[in-house]
């Protein structure tokens, strides 16, 4: 703990007392840092659901108990993201990377063509994924300016005939994010892995919205999938039956065993959000974590941000010291004294401190007070 001011350190022996266990100030990319008033629950929850004798990872996917889970789990989503009714809300398997390939196969009609926003890593891979299967128009692409910014609207080459237009709204490795979604004549299509209910968003906008779980709604292994209904019919019949939207849907998620135990943990993270206040209350504490840490970063030559001002991401924070050594000393330091996740991925370097939903401002007030005694030490 050496390093961590007293205040941080009281607040983490509080919890440790309090909860009887070690709470490490968290800023994983995902998996990341999860509601305690969850993991708590859900501990009381393990050994026996609720009366019923066993866990819920012992119980039938189609019994009462798991029915009102998903149920509610469904309700929730609609609830704090205002999903219209021709909407489908989905919990798929295969994570977000699963859906870089489902979602050519369902919605681009054989012979037709996709456009896609090129903004780094992730939307990097959609778009390996997409071409595998035909015709891909690469509408705007950040690669040669190093991916520092996510394009304006006006930007965007966008092809009259294209059958959707896909973007990953939040990069988690290059720390950028668009500040303002593109109107687009075709159905837009977000990967909000990174960001999902963490800023009011417009669903209606949308032809699909679509996230791995496991950094702001829940564990890893489960994909959130909100999609307009009519599109869903255009699935050529030549596609799986698992990898078919329409056939998820009709069975409300349930064609094959659904992953239970990650559905029932969204389901009390989103009970979690909408006790706090709705998203308009994480994008709120979201906004302020993200302003104090980036005021801090703009203060000193010391340490330099990635992002472009008006891309930067609300939720990965990326930014580079003097050098690679000091870097490297930064995140071991930090280590020492309780802060963990720091380090760049490894595809760019560097530092990242992703400070989701679930990241209490307590962490990042912890990781300001390192970051300003690292840089009086070493700068
Ligand atoms: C923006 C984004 N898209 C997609 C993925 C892939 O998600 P999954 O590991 O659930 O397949 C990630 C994972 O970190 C991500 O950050």
């Amino acid at each position: 703990m050496a390093g961590v001011l007293p205040v941080y350190r009281a607040i983490f022996m509080h919890l440790w007392k309090e909860r009887n266990m070690a709470r490490i100030y968290n800023f994983n990319a995902g998996p990341a840092a999860l509601p305690v008033e969850v993991l708590v629950k859900a501990q009381s929850d393990l050994v026996e659901f609720s009366g019923a004798g066993m866990s819920l990872m012992e119980m039938s996917h189609r019994s009462k108990d798991f029915q009102a889970i998903i149920d509610a789990a469904e309700a929730n989503v609609r609830e704090l993201m205002g999903v219209p009714e021709d909407y489908a809300v989905l919990f798929l398997q295969g994570g977000a990377s699963l859906q870089f390939a489902t979602i050519p196969m369902n919605l681009r009609r054989p012979g037709k063509s996709a456009d896609y926003v090129n903004t780094g890593s992730w939307a990097g891979k959609a778009v390996k994924e997409a071409k595998l299967t035909g015709d891909v128009n690469i509408a705007w692409d950040g690669k040669a300016e190093g991916f520092k910014r996510a394009p304006k609207p006006c930007e965007l080459n966008l092809s009259p005939d294209a059958e959707y237009v896909h973007i990953c709204s939040n990069e988690t490795i290059g720390g950028i994010r668009f500040a303002e979604f593109p109107k687009t004549d075709a159905p837009l299509i977000a990967d909000m892995s990174s960001e999902i209910m963490s800023r009011v968003v417009d669903v209606s906008r949308f032809g699909m919205i679509y996230a791995g779980a496991q950094k702001n709604i829940g564990p890893s292994g489960l994909a959130l999938v909100i999609i307009r209904k009519d599109l869903m019919e255009r699935c050529p019949e030549t596609v799986p039956y698992f990898l078919r939207y329409t056939t998820h849907a009709n069975e409300g998620s349930m064609y094959n065993t659904p992953n239970t135990w990650g559905i029932y943990i969204l389901k009390l993270i989103t009970e979690w959000m909408l006790g706090k206040g709705g998203i308009p209350a994480m994008q709120k504490a979201d906004e302020e974590k993200a302003a104090a840490l980036y005021s801090v970063l703009d203060s000193s030559s010391f340490w330099t941000t990635v992002a472009e001002k008006e891309s930067r991401s609300i939720m990965n924070v990326v930014w580079r010291l003097p050098s690679e050594e000091l870097e490297e000393k930064f995140v071991a330091d930090a280590k020492k004294s309780g802060l963990i996740g720091l380090k760049g991925h490894r595809s760019v370097g560097g530092i990242r401190a992703s400070i989701y939903n679930a990241v209490p401002k307590a962490s990042v007030d912890a990781l300001i007070a390192f970051m300003k005694d690292f840089e009086a030490k070493n700068g």
